[in-house]
């Protein structure tokens, strides 16, 4: 349903894709797609009703038949992503959450197979693995996937699948994509990352060898904090055509109305991550410098310990909005003390919006880990992640620097 012109660059598509914008056979035409809220949908006879179950009709246009399938507004939403990754194909879900259990499912995990995840994966991901996928007798193995000999190890467990996320929540470690699904070809697993954090403007993982890839698309795509929303887009029409199976069953489609905030987000995503991406380096910049800091974590700093791997990954110059910080004082009383003091940054579950955001992990992605285990992976007491928004830069590092004066 869009116009698709292979030649455009990732931010004319951004813009233009999924448009209804067949001018040529009625004028009048909107600019912007209608929001089709229709849950069923007519056909010129019941043959060519047969034909659309398909999900192509006979002109070899999409075709809708019930809204649980799909709907006008997901598929063109699916369309543009589709493109933007490089995929052959996406299917739109109603959140990140959802658009994780069926890229899962459709990664053949079942009684007896073998997962290999990073060990810093989204505490729900890792939560979903291990309520609903672990008591089918699904093997989980947890690594920090971001080390030098994550391959070997990839090699030596030999599992069906492997999960891992772009970039790691909170302390923004970084995966060698190229690495990890070299690994994984080499034993046969099929591979998927959540790229929620990096979006197609920073990375696109198929490129990297991966086999399929997750969007909250809640988070950036959306990234104005009014929508939710997952994406699953593969590479291999045989994961895809598993996708859209599962969708159908699990019933978690992406909604009409959601779907055309989500495409509307596309159009400004180049224009938010890059503004995403320079206000986050100059706030790790003074953040670094700052007395009542022990450490900042954000690839962009040459301090990184996979700034040259993000370099090598991510657009040139460009390294996302998220970063962490830990205090020097190392307990949760400052932590909560420093976020509470903040006016302009929200204290607020999320990321990915045009406001600057802040969570402190033990109460948010982290709460159902113990001390210990949260300790065990790297994370202080004293770490507070922010997702840096759109706003002034300078409003945005006033604000922090009120919040870190002495209490
Ligand atoms: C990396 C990542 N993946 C998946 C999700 C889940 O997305 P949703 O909240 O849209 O279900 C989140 C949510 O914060 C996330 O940060």
């Amino acid at each position: 349903m869009a116009q698709n012109d292979q030649t455009w660059h990732l931010d004319t598509l951004l813009i233009h894709g999924g448009r209804d914008q067949d001018r040529s056979t009625s004028s009048g035409t909107p600019t912007i797609s209608p929001i089709y809220a229709s849950t069923t949908y007519l056909h010129k006879n019941v043959e060519a009703l047969d034909e659309a179950f398909s999900g192509t009709g006979a002109d070899g246009r999409p075709a809708f038949v019930y809204a649980r399938q799909t709907n006008p507004n997901a598929n063109a939403l699916e369309t543009v992503l589709a493109q933007a990754e490089g995929g052959v194909g996406a299917v739109a879900f109603s959140s990140g959450m959802a658009a994780v259990h069926a890229a899962l499912l459709a990664s053949g995990l079942a009684q007896g197979t073998k997962i290999v995840i990073s060990q810093d994966l989204y505490g729900p991901t890792f939560s979903q693995l291990k309520k609903l996928f672990a008591p089918n007798n699904v093997q989980i193995v947890i690594s920090d996937l971001c080390h030098e000999g994550a391959a070997d190890f990839i090699r030596e467990e030999e599992p069906d699948v492997v999960y891992v996320e772009t970039i790691s929540n909170p302390l923004v470690k970084v995966i060698d994509l190229d690495a990890i699904s070299a690994a994984a070809r080499e034993v046969g697993a099929v591979t998927i990352v959540d790229s929620t954090f990096t979006t197609p403007y920073l990375v696109r993982p198929l490129e990297h060898g991966f086999d399929m890839v997750v969007h909250s698309t809640t988070k950036y795509v959306s990234g104005h904090g009014d929508s939710t929303g997952g994406v699953v887009i593969s590479k291999k029409n045989v994961l895809l055509d598993q996708l859209r199976s599962h969708a159908l069953l699990l019933g978690a489609m992406l909604s009409p109305f959601e779907s055309h905030l989500q495409i509307r987000g596309l159009r400004t995503l180049p224009l938010r991550m890059e503004k995403h991406s320079s206000n986050a380096l100059q706030v790790a910049r003074f953040l670094q410098e700052h007395p009542a800091i022990e450490r900042v974590h954000y690839p962009g700093l040459p301090e990184h310990p996979q700034h040259e791997l993000a370099s090598r990954l991510l657009k040139p110059g460009l390294y996302g909005g998220l970063l962490s910080f830990e205090l020097k004082e190392q307990t949760r009383e400052a932590a909560m003390c420093c976020m509470n003091k903040l006016q302009l940054c929200l204290p607020a579950t999320s990321l990915g919006d045009v406001f600057s955001l802040v969570s402190y992990p033990p109460v948010s992605s982290h709460r159902t880990l113990s001390n210990e285990e949260r300790h065990g992976m790297g994370i202080t007491d004293g770490c507070i992640r922010l997702s840096v928004g759109i706003e002034h830069v300078e409003d945005i590092i006033k604000d922090l620097d009120q919040a870190l004066q002495k209490r």
